[in-house]
């Protein structure tokens, strides 16, 4: 089989000059943070982007199919982007909430001008999980309740009060960090046990979280907290209807309604900007972060005048959240996602790429599921379609083997056995076609490299 063709670009990078991999690697050893992993069996230094591509040490190019995990939106070092942000470098660098400017007052306008319903007014922040954070703080704040209903199989963040929320054995320590939350089952039509075919399938789900309620609570919860599509757990798309009949149960009990839309927002599931629009539902607190800075420390909490008027009742201040140069970066990208139709191209790359999938569905044993809206895309790996053991040691091969091919890719679930694919919205019909022929000649290697394992029967849901 010939090797697939990265499509051509005019980009040249420039020659790279720094440590080696190697001598990274050693000094990360040595001085980084011990628990920092890597997803290939050598780990790959990148060292520049343009666009939906990227560049390692030696000058071998890459298509970014993870974008550094669902962050990089309209593409690296975007020119508009890059403009806006050394103008304001060179201007002011940093001053603070405790005095005017103007970029974090014009992004707060044009951020809340994307929200629907009332949800107009932000709270600007550095990452995602801080967003989490303050999300609680307002729900409790605002009802008066404690308790929290979260999914299992969610990733919220990674400080103490989103790993209480997360539903991963991988990410919880064994500290005290989840009191007050309650993980409602997960509604995952491709392993639980209400599938696709079953029209009603959102609304079983969803009447566990009134059991929850009735049986874990004293009746009364501040909120309920969903991603819009489930990101680190593998891309799990719920079924229609699932969030309109959580959120009814969630508000009958006294709770407010969160969606974390870190991964799934700003145009990245395509039909829509936000990813709770896909249930037509409208949260009453939305959190962002990632692709809403292009790879910069912003993030940020969007609610109701009413929400907010109850954080007011005492200071809430972030030092950094909404500094002039990451709203000038924000503010930037919201810019290139309209001016260049990121969304609608997000829809026509990434349903291109779906039926792609699908179709190597068909030829490939391995692929137990494809599932994904827009550029939120996952493909599920089982050693078996009816046992659906999760096919761990696969998902690492395929990886390795995209890698060097030129093609990134992550992967997530519990056991690490979902291929996810959520590239730069800026990506082309001819890099869709070249992902499919990566992966379709990886599992091709794959295959012949280790013969199909044969069914087991343990099977972990
Ligand atoms: C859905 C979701 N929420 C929150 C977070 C936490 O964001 P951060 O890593 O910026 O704290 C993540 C990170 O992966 C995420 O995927």
């Amino acid at each position: 089989m010939k090797a697939p063709t990265l499509p051509a670009t005019n980009h040249q990078p420039r020659a790279y000059q720094g440590p080696s991999a190697d001598e990274v690697y050693r000094l990360r050893k040595e001085y980084l943070n011990p628990a920092l992993f890597h997803l290939y069996k050598k780990p790959l230094m990148i060292v520049e982007g343009k666009g939906q591509y990227v560049w390692d040490e030696q000058g071998k190019r890459y298509l970014d199919g993870y974008a550094g995990i669902a962050t990089i939106s309209v593409g690296h070092c975007h020119p508009h982007v890059l403009e806006a942000v050394h103008r304001q470098n060179e201007t002011l660098q940093h001053s603070t909430t405790i005095y005017l400017h103007p970029n974090i007052a014009e992004f707060g306008r044009a951020l809340a001008a994307k929200m629907p319903g009332d949800l107009k007014v932000c709270y600007f922040v550095n990452s995602g999980s801080e967003a989490n954070d303050v999300a609680l703080l307002m729900a409790r704040a605002y009802t008066g309740n404690f308790d929290l209903i979260a999914l299992r199989n969610c990733y919220h963040g990674g400080n103490l009060s989103a790993m209480g929320l997360s539903a991963h054995s991988t990410w919880k320590f064994n500290v005290p960090h989840s009191f007050g939350v309650h993980h409602t089952i997960l509604a995952d039509p491709y392993r639980g046990p209400w599938g696709r075919n079953d029209p009603d399938a959102g609304r079983k789900y969803a009447a566990d979280i009134k059991s929850v309620i009735d049986y874990t609570t004293s009746g009364q919860i501040a909120g309920f907290i969903a991603e819009s599509i489930q990101g680190v757990g593998g891309t799990v798309v719920f079924p229609d209807g699932y969030l309109k009949h959580a959120y009814e149960y969630a508000r009958a009990a006294g709770g407010v309604c969160i969606a974390d839309e870190v991964q799934t927002g700003f145009g990245r599931t395509g039909r829509h900007f936000w990813g709770f629009q896909l249930q037509g539902v409208i949260p009453d607190i939305v959190t962002m972060a990632k692709g809403i800075g292009n790879g910069c420390p912003l993030a940020a909490v969007v609610t109701t005048p009413q929400i907010a008027s109850v954080l007011a009742k005492r200071i809430h201040f972030s030092t950094f959240g909404g500094n002039p140069v990451v709203c000038a970066q924000g503010k930037a990208v919201l810019e290139v996602i309209e001016r260049e139709k990121l969304q609608e191209n997000a829809l026509k790359v990434g349903s291109h790429i779906l039926a792609g999938l699908a179709k190597l569905q068909q030829k490939h044993e391995l692929i137990g599921d494809v599932r994904g809206s827009g550029l939120m895309i996952g493909v599920e790996l089982v050693k078996d379609r009816n046992t659906k053991e999760p096919a761990k040691a696969e998902c690492a091969e395929i990886l390795e083997l995209t890698r060097e091919m030129g093609l990134l890719l992550g992967k997530g679930s519990l056991q690490g056995q979902t291929l996810r694919i959520k590239p730069p919205l800026c990506l082309t019909m001819a890099d869709a076609d070249f992902l499919l022929e990566v992966l379709d000649a990886a599992f091709t290697k794959q295959e012949a490299q280790r013969p199909a394992t044969p069914p087991q029967a343990a099977v972990r849901v």
